[in-house]
């Protein structure tokens, strides 16, 4: 039996018992016989989810590129670590070999260094998906900086947001970059959010569109003279298990976005045991996972999952429309890729087209397929099933979050039977438990609540950054020693999970978390807008989509009222980015309040949502009035 690949299910289940009744032996034996340690650790665990403090490995010394990397060089130093395919598929594609990973990560490492950058330095990496970006972000690890990487789509108030909240001390950015049939002034939005940081010193910029762009004198500076001059020798710093790899934000219910904090160790454990495992990775398998490196998802199943593993992994700088809707098929035909991992919103834009985007190519080297990031319905389930995989790939719905730093609740494919819209059992050392409204754990099948986990795995984030306080309120207050992971989840009659949502007010729209609170605030700041809800509701590709609530301070028609819905939608994109757009902006003369004056969201999601017969008791309102009038003028 092997504790670190499962092949069958009757293995799946004793490696699953042996990782529940003694957690530390399964852990320590994944990672002393998969991993390379300069030093191996005191202890496999130590934790207390009260405080909460959970340390995996500590006093163990790696470091993560060695593993990733060095490691490889002797027995696959010519097999490609990364191929880069790009936006326009006239262009070649580009393969990184390990050998020439290793060369142009430690580069990179050392002109980081020769910046001033040392162990325990954050540094913004803000890069559209070009080979820079996973470059850069070795680079770090290299040397023990923290990379914070913002995804590219984000606008300069979310950027400047993320650079000062982890006092960034250096920003990798590149000219510009392109989307489809779209190039975006990269540099330029940069150039905006450095006005609100001091604490960026230095910027380096890599070209990708050769636009004409504004250097800054004395700040910025084009990275790719710096490599050419660079040693391609750099002894990696050996880090503690327990020291920082990376910060990650994710949006919360309120407030600022959550600076997520991972460390090193139980980091690179979980995600290589997770991706061996959920994707059946074989050596010489092409690997690909859809997602930008801009979130967990791509830095878990890009980068290091299946870098830990010495898998190929396609990095992919376009977008499934273009310049067809056929895009992501002619790449796995191209590239003979074995395992496909993508968005469930992804799979409902691509099944509206005609299926000849699909036949056109040769789909017979795909084995897996896998989904994240939202529920994925039953009619996209089946298409993926059907079309992609001709019924002979196993789907492998997997469901995790930017915490919990790995795929916590998967089926294992070939193993595990699936069954639509399940994301089926846990992965080993992954203990859930589902908990009613009142903190008691739901025991048994055929029931629901909320998904927590009772134990600490390997992957979890160990703090937000700078606000641990703020940790322990979101993840660990809300249940008595247990993790909280803010969604709901029902558990079938032999044990399998599906995930019904999110219970708090995040709203996953194509994939992506958006916390409506910091929407709110954005569109509370124009000035004809008094107060405002925003609410989820379904969309058919989208998952969800944002339906607002605006109460005008002028009364009357004043104003025009398309242009102050598209004024909305520009603050919106200006504060956060496009992916937060409002679908629909409502304006309404008053919102449904509580007496205590809180707005009554569970009524606002049904009229979003058009489920009108059932809302509930609304005779304890202070307002009950206004719900007739908010349903009378709803949009469609
Ligand atoms: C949702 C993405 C249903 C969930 C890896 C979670 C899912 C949030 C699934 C985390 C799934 C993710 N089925 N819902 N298979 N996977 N989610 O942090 O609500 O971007 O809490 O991490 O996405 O999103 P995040």
């Amino acid at each position: 039996m092997s504790n670190y690949h499962i092949k069958h299910l009757e293995e799946y289940f004793q490696v699953y018992r042996k990782s529940v009744r003694d957690p530390e032996s399964f852990w320590g034996e994944v990672a002393e016989e998969h991993f390379v340690w300069r030093k191996k650790w005191d202890n496999v665990l130590n934790w207390d989810f009260n405080k909460p403090e959970i340390k995996w490995f500590e006093g163990g010394k790696l470091n993560i590129t060695e593993n990733c990397i060095d490691r490889h060089l002797r027995t696959r130093g010519d097999k490609p670590a990364i191929i880069w395919e790009p936006n326009d598929p006239s262009q070649p594609a580009v393969h990184i070999t390990y050998k020439n990973l290793h060369e142009r990560v430690c580069k990179f490492a050392n002109v980081l260094k020769s910046k001033g950058v040392g162990k325990g330095d954050r540094v913004c990496i803000y890069l559209p998906m070009i080979p820079e970006l996973t470059i850069s972000i070795l680079a770090c690890a290299r040397i023990g900086a923290i990379h914070s990487v913002v995804f590219a789509g984000f606008s300069s108030t979310a950027l400047s947001t993320r650079i000062n909240d982890s006092d960034c001390k250096l920003l990798i950015t590149a000219d510009g970059s392109y989307r489809g049939k779209k190039s975006i002034d990269l540099k330029g939005i940069v150039d905006e959010a450095l006005v609100n940081c001091d604490s960026i010193e230095a910027v380096l910029v890599a070209k990708r569109t050769n636009e004409n762009i504004h250097m800054e004198q004395g700040r910025d500076e084009w990275l790719q003279p710096l490599l050419d001059n660079a040693s391609m020798d750099c002894e990696p710093e050996i880090m503690d298990a327990e020291d920082p790899l990376f910060i990650l934000y994710t949006s919360g219910s309120t407030g600022k976005p959550k600076g997520m904090v991972h460390t090193i160790g139980g980091y690179m454990v979980f995600t290589a045991f997770t991706f061996k495992n959920i994707f059946q990775y074989r050596e010489n398998d092409v690997f690909w996972c859809t997602a930008d490196i801009g979130w967990v998802t791509g830095h878990s199943y890009i980068i290091y999952g299946p870098l830990a593993n010495g898998a190929t992994s396609i990095m992919f700088e376009g977008v499934p429309s273009y310049p067809d809707f056929g895009r992501f098929w002619e790449v796995i035909e191209k590239h003979r890729v074995n395992q496909f991992y993508t968005a469930p919103t992804a799979i409902r834009a691509l099944a509206k087209r005609s299926t000849e985007f699909v036949t056109k190519y040769d789909l017979s080297s795909l084995k897996v397929l896998g989904s994240v990031g939202e529920p994925i319905n039953e009619e996209a389930w089946h298409w993926y099933n059907d079309i992609i995989g001709k019924g002979k790939c196993p789907i492998v719905d997997t469901w995790w979050q930017t915490e919990t730093g790995g795929i916590m609740l998967s089926p294992i494919p070939y193993v595990t039977p699936t069954i639509p819209t399940y994301a089926t059992l846990p992965l080993p050392g992954v203990q859930p438990a589902l908990l009613d409204d009142d903190g008691v754990e739901i025991k048994g099948n055929l029931v629901s609540g909320r998904l927590c986990m009772k134990f600490p795995w390997p992957g979890m984030a160990r703090t937000i950054w700078n606000d641990h306080k703020r940790y322990k309120e979101t993840y660990f207050s809300a249940y008595e020693n247990m993790y909280f992971s803010g969604d709901g989840a029902f558990r079938d009659a032999v044990g399998y999970y599906r995930i019904t949502g999110r219970v708090d007010d995040v709203v996953i729209v194509s994939g992506h978390n958006l916390g409506t609170a910091p929407i709110e605030d954005a569109i509370n700041q124009h000035p004809a807008v008094a107060e405002s809800a925003i609410v989820g509701f379904p969309h058919d590709i989208k998952g969800n989509a944002l339906y607002g609530f605006v109460i005008l301070k002028e009364v009357g028609e004043t104003r025009d009222r398309e242009n102050v819905r598209n004024e909305i939608n520009q603050q919106i994109v200006d504060h956060i980015g496009p992916i937060a757009k409002l679908e629909k902006i409502q304006f309404v003369s008053g919102l449904p309040k509580t007496r205590s004056g809180k707005i009554m969201r569970r009524i606002l999601r049904k009229i979003a949502s058009n489920e009108l017969s059932n809302l509930g008791d609304t005779s304890t309102l202070l307002n009950p009035e206004i719900v007739d009038h908010v349903i009378e003028n709803r949009i469609d």
